[in-house]
């Protein structure tokens, strides 16, 4: 069969380096074990990797060195919004978000507006697709108490200025929160620098670990309150969840084959020159894609016009298509894996105006993409415009 051109890298980057295959493996086989909770060698063996884990993260992310405690594992990024979004807003708050947020801060804000009376502002993105600092500025109250922004649009790829949206959540006194599902590992991220006080990541996509892994980076001065309870290992005759990182946010064993995952993807990471040379080769393939598309009579592409402050990630219809027909042609016709819909992200689409025909085609490349997958993704995307004008025509007579 011939090979799956896989362009769905923003849900689920694939295939992951061979090293991390290996080292995930070799990990759960040698030191499968519980960390943490018990004393015996292979015990304090797993424990290790997590605590490192813990301060490579940290660093990486640009949070508090001092207090590397404070990165916290969960299972993804949609976790670890729950946790932020549910721990910092209560009754009376008021919330700043914005259009190109995904359903993991959507719905738990909604939530939390439905039942426990808090109130909440969506910030629309400009027409570039990026959210203007001033906007942020504007829909700031007295009783704002958190700023939530995607640092990364899983739907049009822009990268928004969290640097200048951190700087006025400073100056007004209101906790800034990213969200770099889509970053992280793509664009480099400096918490203190970017005056970001919490931030919520995944495993799955640049980072080039496994599912099921995630977290929270909390800075020192942010007490979340814990919304949940459980098992940490530690000081277990307490009766109450514990207050101290990283266990206040932390519940049960966690992902350890997860873990190993996310330690073998930073080596690649840097192995592989860094998180902008990484970027700069997939932004490289994406120029390509996105201009060839352009060239192509019937597509619509939208918020590229300049590809700066851009992940290659990007979203296109063809005119007087369905996004799911395009998506279905891609697939069975042509053997090419994209992502087609919604995206989680419903206000983009309503933003954008193609709710109507069910949200757009989307196309994430990944780093083990190649010129020539672009080309066939080219090529298909050319027949399947000439196959919508040939229905158009015969509609029309
Ligand atoms: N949030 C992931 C995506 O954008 C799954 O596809």
């Amino acid at each position: 069969m011939e090979e799956l051109i896989y362009l769905d890298n923003a849900a689920t980057s694939w295939p992951k380096p061979d090293t991390v295959y290996t080292f995930m493996v070799d990990f759960y086989r040698q030191c499968g074990v519980n960390p943490g909770r018990s004393g015996f060698d292979k015990a304090i063996e797993a424990g290790n990797i997590l605590e490192d884990l813990r301060a490579r993260l940290t660093r990486f992310f640009g949070g508090d060195e001092d207090a590397p405690k404070r990165l916290c594992f969960g299972y993804n990024a949609t976790d670890a919004l729950n946790l932020i979004i549910q721990g910092i807003l209560g009754p009376g708050d008021h919330v700043v978000t914005t259009n190109l947020e995904h359903n993991s801060v959507i719905r738990p804000i909604n939530h939390l507006v439905r039942d426990h009376g808090v109130k909440a502002t969506f910030v629309p993105f400009n027409g570039g697709g990026f959210v203007e600092p001033e906007e942020i500025s504007r829909a700031i109250r007295a009783d704002t108490k958190l700023v939530v922004v995607n640092h990364g649009s899983n739907v049009l790829g822009t990268v928004q200025p969290v640097a200048e949206i951190g700087r006025v959540c400073k100056d007004r006194g209101v906790l800034f929160a990213i969200d770099v599902s889509q970053t992280a590992g793509m664009v480099p991220i400096n918490m203190q620098q970017m005056n970001v006080d919490v931030l919520a990541f995944t495993g799955h996509k640049s980072l080039m670990g496994s599912t099921g892994i995630g977290g929270l980076c909390v800075r020192k001065h942010v007490e979340l309150k814990h919304t949940r309870g459980g098992g940490t290992g530690v000081r277990s005759a307490y009766p109450y969840h514990l207050d101290e990182y990283p266990y206040r946010m932390e519940y049960g064993t966690p992902n350890m084959v997860g873990i190993a995952s996310l330690w073998a993807g930073l080596d690649w990471i840097e192995e592989s020159g860094g998180v902008e040379r990484i970027h700069a080769g997939e932004m490289k393939l994406a120029h390509r894609l996105i201009q060839g598309l352009k060239e192509i009579d019937g597509t619509i592409i939208y918020c590229c016009d300049k590809l700066e402050d851009h992940l290659a990630t990007f979203t296109m219809n063809v005119e007087g298509l369905e996004a799911g027909d395009v998506g279905i042609m891609l697939d069975v016709d042509f053997n090419i894996a994209t992502r087609t819909g919604l995206h989680c992200a419903p206000l983009v689409h309503r933003q954008l105006g193609t709710e109507p025909i069910h949200g757009s085609v989307r196309f994430a490349i990944g780093p083990f993409n190649t010129e020539a997958h672009i080309d066939s993704a080219l090529l298909a995307a050319t027949e399947i415009a000439k196959r919508a004008k040939k229905m158009a025509a015969v509609k029309a007579s």
